[in-house]
């Protein structure tokens, strides 16, 4: 970890931590002050001056080029949308798929990306799910399943319900060599981990950005690498066009769609939005991705410590390089997050546990927090269970 990375001035930027225990950026962030800033200076423009919409529109490219910057990528490759299910959903109905063709994804990954592809069934597109029974998922995972149909891999970058890291890098190798696009629902790790989309070998890359990219929900990040010209949008909108037409009249007889992601953006943007991501991105490299990745990481370390020592068990993966921000803690759910509920600690139920979640701001301190609240808790159930057997 850098010198770079002042945890006392990221915290102070998210005044929410003065009032809870945060532990659910895997839910939601808790809004920075300088995102806050940003949106309000938008409202302020459009309050005052009817917005500058030129002004604005060219703010809209700068984000894209900071989006750019931070996953690696050309500004040409990255299209604005809605959310990371609206990515996917894109992603789905672009790629050239047949009556017959099938697509790899891992069983229990988030239900919106498997829906997304699902919805081909219609067109005889066949989605096999795999049983994930390796600590994460890497080649050696998909390879045995792949046949000469298997046209796509889609995957979590980081899996909401257990926290898996899987292993994009390797399986992105292998859909080099097999000719197969690799789809990556990066939600759960943008912002989080420092994300490559060139060394991961990436064909396309959804993400929405009201998690590790600090701004609130309504706005989605779409990587589509450059070259892919056979990925064609299912919509159509003036702004997907190569040539739209400068008297607003449409021409039926040229629908080509432009060479860039931008083919598979639809009308205006969300433009409160794409001011807060330029304001959260700029705090992001402030604090540096491979340094945030670090910090999460540590925050586990001490978890995983604090959860031996109590036998509560970890859900998902306990190595280092599988793992990033997420905790699932093997409790029942209804009466410990009621229990944090009444601590002030914010955290969320999962389909295995109580999903603990790491943001920048969080520290050490806050850890050992939680770990005293369970250990509070823990004892007195551990207690009431041995005094019912001896009764
Ligand atoms: C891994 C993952 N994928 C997809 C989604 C859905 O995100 P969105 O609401 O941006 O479509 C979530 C939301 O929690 C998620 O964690």
């Amino acid at each position: 970890m850098t010198d770079k990375f002042d945890l006392a001035s990221l915290r102070s930027e998210f005044p929410v931590m003065k009032r809870m225990l945060y532990l659910d950026s895997a839910h939601q962030t808790p809004m920075a002050t300088s995102v806050r800033t940003a949106l309000t200076e938008f409202l302020v423009e459009g309050n005052e001056s009817a917005g500058p919409k030129p002004v604005w529109m060219r703010r809209v490219e700068i984000a894209r080029e900071n989006v750019a910057k931070l996953l690696n990528a050309s500004a040409r490759e990255i299209a604005f949308t809605k959310n990371t299910s609206e990515g996917l959903n894109i992603a789905a109905n672009a790629v050239p798929l047949e009556r017959g063709d099938n697509v790899l994804m891992i069983e229990g990954d988030h239900p919106n990306n498997a829906y997304a592809w699902l919805n081909l069934k219609r067109k005889g597109v066949e989605v096999r799910f795999i049983k994930l029974d390796t600590e994460i998922a890497s080649a050696e995972t998909f390879a045995p399943h792949i046949d000469a149909r298997t046209k796509v891999i889609s995957l979590s970058h980081v899996t909401f319900h257990a926290g898996h890291r899987h292993d994009i890098g390797n399986i992105g190798k292998l859909c080099a060599s097999k000719g197969i696009y690799l789809v990556v629902d990066a939600m759960q790790s943008v912002g989080v981990l420092p994300v490559d989309v060139k060394a991961l070998g990436v064909s396309v890359l959804a993400a929405g950005c009201h998690k590790g990219l600090l701004v609130p929900q309504g706005l989605g990040i779409l990587y589509v690498k450059e070259g892919l010209d056979e990925l064609q949008p299912a919509y159509l909108a003036m702004s997907s066009l190569a040539n739209p037409p400068e008297d607003y009249i449409a021409r039926p007889d040229d629908l080509a769609p432009r060479k860039d992601a931008g083919r598979f953006e639809m009308g205006n943007y969300n433009l409160p939005d794409l001011h807060a991501l330029s304001a959260a991105i700029e705090l992001i490299n402030r604090a540096g991705p491979a340094n945030i990745e670090q910090h999460v990481l540590s925050l586990g370390d001490r978890l995983i410590t604090h959860l031996d020592a109590l036998g509560i068990p970890l859900v998902g993966p306990r190595h280092r390089d599988s793992r990033a921000h997420i905790y699932v803690l093997d409790l029942p759910v209804a009466e410990w997050l009621d229990y944090l509920a009444q601590h002030q600690v914010r955290v969320s139920p999962e389909r295995d546990g109580i999903r603990i979640s790491f943001g920048l701001f969080n520290s050490l301190e806050d850890v050992d927090r939680v770990a005293a609240l369970l250990k509070e808790r823990h004892l007195q159930t551990t207690r009431s269970q041995a005094a019912e057997q001896i009764d």
